[in-house]
This record gives C-alpha cells, structure tokens and sequence, in this order.
C-alpha cells in the first residue's frame, strides 16, 4: 500500500484528539494544571550597610542599602510580591572565626526594622546560618579542619532570637546542621516567640550552583586558604541522593519545621515532588544564584528570551510541587505576569 495514504486511512479512524484543548490560548488557560502569580514568590534580597558597594560582580543582580529598603517593599507589595528574604552582606572587618557578629547581626536588624517601618503587609524572611560572618566562608565554627556542630547551632540559637526580637515573620536556617531547627523552636518558645515560623533548608545540596551568591555577600575569600568548598560536603547533601531528602524533611518536621526548602531548584525537581507528596507541608524552592545567572547569560548571549525562560522555568518548579519559590527574579516576573494578565 502507498504510505501516504496508509497513513491517512489511520488517522481518519483516530477519535482521541489532545490538540482540541492545545487549540487557543483561552483553552489552554483554562485546562493549565499550575499557574504563577507574584503571590507565589519570594524576593531574595542583598542587603549591605548605606556606605557599602551595591554591585555585584556575577549574576545581575545588586545589594540593596538598607536606606533603599523601605521603597524596596513598597514595591513589593504594590506588585503582590508576600515576602523579602534578607541575606545581609557585612563588612570583612566584622567577620571572626567565632562568627561573633552573628549573636546580634545588626545589619539584618536594622534591615527588619525598616521593612516593617514600611509596609506591614510584607513578610520578612531571615537567613539563619554563619557563613557570611565567618572569616573562612564555613556555615560553622571550624577547629582542626571540621565544621563543629554544636558550637556552632549554639550560635544560631543567639541569631534567631535576635531576628525574632527585630520582628522577623519566618527564621530560615540554611546550613543543614543538624538539631539545628529543635534548637532554634526551643530558644524561640522560650524567648515568647511562639508565633515566629521556622521554614528549614531541609534539602540543601552541595551544589556548584551557589558561586555567584558568594560573590554577591563576599563569602568565598576564605575558601582558598582553609577547607574550601569541599568542606561544604560535611553539612550540604550529596547531590546524588534523594531519599536522604525524605529523612531530612521527617526530621525537620519532628523537630517544629513549618516550611520545608529545596535547593537548587532546576536540577532538584525530583525533590521537589517527592517532599511536596509525602511531607503534606508547604515546599518552598529557591532558584538559587547559578540558576538565575544561567537564565541572564543565555539571554544576554541570545540564545532564549530572558522574560520566557524566567517564567518557564519557574512554572516548571509550581508544577514539581512548589508552593513558593525564591527567585532573584522576582520584581521581572511579578511584572511580566501582570503585563501579561
Ligand atoms: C547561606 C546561604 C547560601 C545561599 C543561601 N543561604 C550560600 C551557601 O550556602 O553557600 C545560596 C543562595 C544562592 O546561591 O542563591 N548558607
């Protein structure tokens, strides 16, 4: 038989259409399994004493003076954005091999502080780890070439009672150490801050992903002279593992954990579905600084539209199982979806 026509007598026999709901916009709209809205994202945001350098030397993003940050929020919630993640960026004078500073953290204080001056329609999320406060970079204390556990959780007991005075919304502990969220709950029920939340980085990888947001807080000098990136293994996850997620998520959950994190995001939706389906709890998922600059280099050399692969890759992390997502992003795609409404 001729091919052409085999073919046809085929497909005139064919019912199942899929295409009838690919056919217009308005279908597709209407059939989408996950939407994006501006309500879905968090704002991660640098933010540096007022006479410190705002640029950034990688990833097209900037610090933020702490004087800017009252406009900062306006913004975000004149665009529906429900929350700044703050991620102070201290002067290297003020870090210590004890992280010292990160007992009070006057920076991210002062920076709560004026957020809530602003608006309080927005919430203000914390980074509880030490790794910009320690002259080697290290998220811990480090004797004898090892990230000490204990002595160094002490310490984020101090910093999340000192975020929670200021008047932080969530308290997120991003180092993975462990005991780290009981700890912080118990300091934080004892200090009459039973209505703080607690949203863990349960499943950080030790991902390559994070250069750029070294650069941006200042927090890789050390990493030549003392343990280096490899000692990030010690307390990170291996990227090769996904059940190792599960354990962490049960133990967070055990341990007070309201909200549960992935991180990175792309190259971890596997993770992302797994806790969104088993955990029952909100998944929140950071499109971390490697990501965000990949998607601005392939725009700037031309390869894909930066607006269209923005969203697509966010809308990629909703339909994983994403509730909310951290994206350096967030002011362009708030817009872009408002434009596009
Ligand atoms: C602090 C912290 C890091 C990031 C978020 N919180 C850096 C790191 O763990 O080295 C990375 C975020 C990003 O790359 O965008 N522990």
């Amino acid at each position: 038989m001729e091919i052409s026509a085999l073919a046809r007598s085929i497909l005139e026999t064919m019912r199942a259409r899929p295409r009838r709901l690919r056919a217009r916009p308005w279908i597709r709209d209407l059939v989408a399994e996950v939407g994006l809205a501006p309500s879905d994202l968090v704002l991660p945001v640098f933010v540096c004493a007022d006479d410190a350098p705002v640029e950034v030397p990688s990833m097209g993003a900037r610090r933020y003076h702490v004087r800017e940050l009252r406009d900062l929020s306006r913004q975000c919630s004149e665009l529906g954005i429900p929350a700044i993640a703050l991620f102070p960026v201290v002067a290297s004078e003020l870090r210590s091999e004890d992280a010292k500073y990160a007992f009070t953290d006057e920076l991210a204080c002062r920076a709560i502080a004026e957020i809530k001056a602003a608006t309080r329609d927005i919430g203000v999320i914390t980074d509880v780890a030490i790794d910009r406060y320690t002259t080697h970079g290290q998220d811990g204390i480090v004797r004898d070439g090892v990230v000490l556990n204990d002595e160094s959780v002490e310490i984020l007991a101090h910093m999340a009672v000192a975020h929670a005075r200021a008047g932080a919304d969530v308290l997120a502990p991003s180092d993975m150490l462990d005991g780290r969220v009981e700890v912080i709950r118990s300091v934080l029920d004892a200090t009459g801050h039973p209505d703080t939340a607690i949203l863990s980085y349960t499943a950080k990888y030790a991902s390559v992903q994070y250069g750029p947001f070294r650069d941006a807080v200042g927090s890789t000098a050390g990493f030549t002279s003392s343990l280096g990136p490899e000692g990030k293994k010690t307390y990170f996850m291996d990227v090769r593992n996904r059940e190792e997620a599960l354990k962490e998520a049960m133990l967070d959950l055990d341990e007070g954990a309201d909200l549960l994190m992935v991180k990175p995001g792309l190259a971890f939706l596997d993770v992302i579905q797994m806790l969104a389906e088993k955990t029952g709890v909100p998944i929140a998922a950071y499109q971390v600084s490697g990501e965000f600059s990949m998607i601005k280099a392939a725009a700037s050399a031309g390869w894909c539209k930066y607006e269209d692969l923005l969203i697509e890759t966010l809308v990629c992390l909703r339909r994983a199982g994403a509730k909310m997502i951290f994206t350096y992003g967030a002011l362009d795609a708030a817009k872009i979806l408002q434009a596009r409404r």
